[in-house]
């Protein structure tokens, strides 16, 4: 059996969306309009993970955890939603319901359901379940009495049970639908998008949305029209070249960790630490690059590696550097009806070595106080070639080509010791919330010593973990 397109099918049931009148989450149609209240609200914000069910596109059997509260109903209209309800009942609990209480993983049980979709999520994938994964899976969900240790505990027990899935339907991907005020346009490849930019006038772009979507209140009374970039079938393409790798600029954060990782394995830490799982699955590399944050993750790292970007508009497409993408403070060159269309991210010399580091107040799920990532290759102790971009140090992320020329063909401790004395001349980090200026600037210096120290020690990486 289709699903209708105006439905979206939850735990194996086709449910009509109708009688909706503004906008809202997924979240909020889950809990107040279908009373499947086990999946809760926390944090609104994609932080704490209670909102957490699983999501089936295409019919791909890909189930992904994301974040119900980041998700507009109609960006998964047509989609396949397993929440808390649909693994199991009193009478008859899922396996990881049942090791949750047998390894005493749930107290308030606020935080229980979301912890279990993201538990089934890692039991229902190929990764292997060890600590390092389990650490991953529930990295964006927040426990604040349990404890983690027996919930960890539970998913280990359970890590022979799949879960079955439900359902057994085929899935139509719908087109245009319009849910109260807001339309969505969904076309399925470039030529689609061109015709609609070319009709027209006032809309949005949405990709994943983790970051459009935190406004508040989503619940907008003008009439809007967002064209959404999921279903675009070259944003999704992922092309590996013999000196690069190509990605769709719609290409979600963790599927192009996957992509990367037997590549440049150096880029897994932050890239896991980009954010949890859900926000991972939701988050595109174009959409994380639009924000033009000075403290997006990933920029430093494209700026070391020279990569490129195309774009494409209502004029076709051109391509760029990155180092000539970001105008100032959330600014960048893209016109109104433009998009990242690709990134193509050079293989880094394999005679260079690659690091990229991220400091911010958590851990897990948290964003950058400053970052740094480099790109250098040393000869007898002798920089030779050397790359360097930073994050959270200016009003755009900041690639540090006069440093880096000053420090070239200079042994390595008096290189580093220049850039200490000096990198307070090429960077302008500001104070606010997450940071001092005079902390950021000693963080970098910090980092500065901690490259040092790897490249001293012939380490390839260096977790704030391993101290
Ligand atoms: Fe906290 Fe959604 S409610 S992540
Ligand atoms: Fe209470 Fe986790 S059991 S917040």
């Amino acid at each position: 059996m289709a699903v209708l397109e105006n439905t979206i099918l939850v735990n194996g049931k086709s449910i009509e969306v109708n009688h909706i009148q503004y906008d809202i989450t997924l979240l909020d149609w889950l809990r107040n309009y279908n009373k499947l209240t086990g999946t809760k609200e926390g944090c609104a914000e994609g932080d704490c993970g209670a909102c957490s069910v699983i999501i089936e596109e295409n019919g791909s059997g890909n189930l992904r955890p994301i974040n119900s509260c980041l998700v507009r109903l109609g960006q998964v209209m047509g989609g396949s939603i397993t929440t808390i309800e649909g693994l199991g009942s009193n009478k008859n609990p899922h396996p990881l319901q049942i090791a949750f209480t047998n390894k005493y993983a749930s107290q308030c049980g606020y935080c229980t359901p979301g912890f279990i979709m993201s538990g089934v999520s890692l039991l229902n994938s190929n990764k292997k379940i060890t600590d390092d994964s389990i650490n991953d899976a529930i990295s964006g969900n927040l426990c604040r009495c349990t404890g983690y240790s027996p919930i960890i505990k539970a998913i280990k027990s359970a890590a022979k049970y799949r879960i079955t899935q439900n359902n057994k339907q085929s899935i139509k991907k719908n087109k245009n639908i319009t849910i109260g005020n807001v339309t969505y346009l969904k076309p399925s490849n470039l030529k689609e998008l061109k015709n609609y930019l070319d009709d027209i006038k006032n809309f949005e772009f949405l990709a994943g949305g983790t970051d459009l979507n935190l406004q508040r209140p989503i619940i907008n009374q003008k009439e809007d029209k967002l064209i959404c970039l999921g279903s675009i079938v070259e944003l999704n393409k992922i092309t590996h070249l013999k000196e690069k790798i190509v990605f769709g600029g719609g290409v979600t954060i963790e599927s192009f960790l996957e992509a990367i990782r037997p590549k440049m394995p150096e880029l897994v830490e932050i890239l896991q630490r980009f954010g949890s799982p859900q926000i991972r699955n939701q988050g595109t590399i174009g959409g994380n690059l639009c924000t033009s944050s000075p403290i997006g993750d990933i920029a430093p790292i494209l700026l070391v590696l020279n990569s490129d970007l195309g774009i494409f508009g209502r004029n076709g497409f051109k391509k760029i550097n990155i180092k000539n993408f970001f105008r100032g403070y959330r600014k960048n060159v893209l016109k109104k009806d433009e998009i990242i269309s690709s990134v193509e991210i050079p293989y880094a010399n394999p005679k260079n070595k690659l690091f990229s580091w991220k400091l911010s107040k958590r851990y897990d799920q948290d964003i950058s106080t400053v970052s740094l990532a480099i790109n250098i290759q040393t000869q007898k102790n002798v920089i030779k070639e050397l790359h360097i971009a930073a994050g959270g140090v200016a009003a755009t992320p900041k690639l540090l080509n006069k440093l880096s020329e000053l420090m070239v063909e200079k042994k390595l401790d008096e290189a580093i010791k220049f850039a200490i004395d000096n990198v307070e001349k090429h960077i302008q980090p500001i104070s606010d919330l997450r940071g001092s200026r005079h902390y950021r600037l000693e963080a970098i210096k910090g980092l500065f010593r901690r490259l040092q120290i790897c490249l001293m020690q012939n380490k390839n990486s260096l977790s704030i973990m391993d101290f």
